[in-house]
């Protein structure tokens, strides 16, 4: 399925003949921060990965897309470590996680921060104590510390100081997303993953929070993994986009070059009835910056 790879290597549109001219060669490992290859994962007899190749560049958005079920939550967890694979090889910041010791392997899991879907905040802990869950964990630091640590990312992520003391159950949609990405920026990570972000928020919150990733992916200089399903998100901050199907990645590349992808899937998914609300230029319909 390589034919339908379209490798770019930056954040620049390439014209689609061109990118398609790169396909095929591998990009420098020094660019990478995460390469997989001939990745397999499966549950009893159900294969879920099955030969997949990804590179996800330093500094870039890339939007991992797939129908449900496809298997994106997966590979986001098999790349943590959280699911087993059965085969292939995962670099991330050009160490193979299969080659390092466990010190080794804390110190890369450091630069990681994580949102997982639906926020999946400790329902039995504040919105302070959820942020300092990733600090207790990788750092001996004194509680003040940890304190001031916290209340700093809380604001970063746009949540006013009483928001701290709240348990989730008392937060908007939107908040427990905030909080998420406030526990997910506690280690000043490199590497960010968010599954599906923006799910569960309506457009004007969704936009909000499309807008706060773009930001801090910015001023923080972030290499940002994130599984979405919204064609807003895609269109406003990815830089690239991998699409997922069969196991694979059947196509990656600009938004651009996903629009002149003839995989099928990635067809009806970017021009589909739901797309046709962006034009050419790439400009969303919903009063989206
Ligand atoms: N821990 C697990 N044990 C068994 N099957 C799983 C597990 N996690 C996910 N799956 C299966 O793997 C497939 C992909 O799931 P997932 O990655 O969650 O899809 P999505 O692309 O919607 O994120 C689904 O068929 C799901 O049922
Ligand atoms: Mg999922």
């Amino acid at each position: 399925m390589r034919g339908f790879s379209i490798s770019v290597d930056s954040a620049s549109l390439r014209p689609a003949a061109a990118a398609l001219e790169m396909a095929g060669q591998e990009p420098a490992a020094a660019d990478l921060a995460i390469k997989v290859r001939d990745l397999v994962v499966g549950f009893d007899r159900q294969l879920v990965m099955n030969g997949l190749d990804l590179d996800v560049y330093k500094g870039e958005v890339l939007g991992f897309v797939g129908a449900s079920g496809m298997g994106k939550s997966v590979l986001m967890r098999t790349i943590l470590g959280l699911i087993p694979k059965r085969r292939g090889t995962i670099e991330v910041f050009g160490s193979d996680l299969d080659h390092l010791s466990p010190d080794g392997r804390a110190r890369i899991e450091q630069r990681f921060g994580v949102m997982f879907q639906q926020g999946a905040l400790f329902s039995g802990l504040t919105v302070k104590q959820n942020t300092q869950v990733p600090l207790r964990e990788h750092l001996k630091i004194s509680d003040r510390l940890a304190d001031e640590l916290a209340m700093l990312k809380i604001a970063l992520v746009g949540l006013k100081p009483d928001a701290a003391d709240k348990y989730p159950a008392e937060l908007s949609g939107g908040m427990i997303k905030r909080a998420a990405l406030a526990r997910a920026l506690a280690l000043d990570p490199e590497l960010v993953f968010l599954d599906e972000p923006t799910s569960g928020l309506d457009p004007i919150g969704a936009a909000e929070f499309d807008e706060l990733i773009a930001t801090l992916q910015k001023t923080l200089g972030l290499t940002v993994f994130m599984v979405t399903h919204d064609l807003d998100s895609l269109h406003s901050i990815c830089d690239r986009v991998a699409a997922l199907a069969d196991g694979k990645v059947i196509a990656s590349g600009p938004i651009a070059a996903m629009l002149a992808c003839d995989h099928p899937w990635v067809r009806s998914y970017f021009q589909g009835e739901r797309a046709r609300r962006f034009d050419s230029a790439g400009n969303g319909a919903s009063g989206k910056p």
